[in-house]
């Protein structure tokens, strides 16, 4: 019978699919493993269900003896080096689709949370600080009327784009390939360079893979370029944002806040970071959502079945 190797736990239903069909074993421990456990436990596995803290280099990849497929639990997998596993012949899938609208939510949750200073007047309240309505008791940037620059308009960032309209918000995106006129028309949006969005846009939230090419995508020079009332949102990858860079220029309140559910070098979150009041931070928690996860788990399942059947697999990466 067939084995899967899963490096963490993932819900139930998609475990139980894979279930049903194979031997699976599971890392029921709460920590991630090593490089060498995974290819260790791994060693007679055929299939490999990996997270995106689970670092599947070269060398793992090299390592793998038996492993047809790799299938990630995240849309995200710049965690698996595709380039050797395209090599071995090894299939990589990912769940796209499934996760858009929660990743999106949690955007705009962020660009209200910064904007409105909901994590500071919540601390003010507990702190039994609330005394009296006050005209000027934590005001911050309306949405109503201000211009979104969404960096990378692919599925989350058109999500994001459809909920800043609803906001009253007026759209401008960049992107590597520019949408027709047609598309721009229908979702309402203006095509902008990205110097001209982050220099124009009161608030910008960045929607793009982690590649070699998005590494510090915004950095210094580009933080520099925002207004000193801008809001900053990450819901991509850490590393597209040049961390220290912009913790620079949160300490000196050259743009008005952050909002940041990922980081640079996740989990470590900069101390430095955390002390700043201008900024709120979450766990990496974009796509957590019940019914989403769940979903991504019955795709991770959907995915080493296709694989070990011998049939096209629905999410493949390479
Ligand atoms: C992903 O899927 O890439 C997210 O970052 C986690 O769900």
């Amino acid at each position: 019978m067939p084995k899967v190797f899963v490096t963490y736990k993932i819900p139930e239903v998609g475990l139980k699919l894979l279930c049903e069909r194979y031997e699976v074993e599971v890392n029921l421990e709460d920590r991630f493993l090593s490089s060498e456990e995974i290819t260790r436990r791994a060693n007679d596995a055929d299939a490999l269900v990996t997270l995106l803290a689970d670092k599947i280099d070269r060398h793992v990849i090299e390592t793998l003896q038996r492993v047809k497929i790799i299938a990630n639990y995240a849309v995200g997998f710049d965690n698996i080096d595709i380039e050797a596993a395209k090599e071995k012949g090894i299939v990589v899938t990912n769940t796209p689709g499934v996760l858009t609208d929660a990743t999106a939510d949690l955007a705009i949750a962020l660009l209200l949370a910064v904007t409105r200073r909901i994590v500071e007047a919540d601390e003010f309240v507990r702190e039994g600080k609330f005394t009296s309505w006050k005209p000027e008791l934590f005001l911050g940037p309306s949405l109503q009327g201000k211009q979104l620059g969404i960096v990378g308009l692919g599925r989350i960032g058109t999500a994001v784009a459809i909920r800043a309209k609803a906001f009253g918000m007026r759209v401008v995106y960049y992107k590597k390939r520019r949408l027709s006129e047609e598309e721009e028309n229908r979702l309402g949006v203006s095509y902008m360079d990205l110097d001209e969005l982050l220099s124009s846009s009161d608030f910008i939230s960045l929607h793009v893979p982690f590649t070699s090419e998005t590494h510090h995508l915004i950095d210094e020079k580009r933080i520099n370029m925002m207004k000193p009332t801008a809001v900053l949102i990450n819901t991509a990858r850490g590393a597209v944002v040049d961390e220290k860079a912009l913790i620079e220029a949160l300490i000196d309140r050259r743009i008005w806040g952050a909002g940041l559910d990922v980081y640079e070098f996740e989990p470590r979150v900069p101390e430095k970071l955390k002390a700043l009041d201008n900024v709120v931070l979450l766990p990496h928690i974009g796509s957590a959502t019940v019914e989403t996860r769940e979903k991504m788990a019955i795709m991770v399942a959907e995915n080493v079945i296709a694989v070990l059947e011998g049939k096209e697999p629905p999410n493949r990466v390479v």
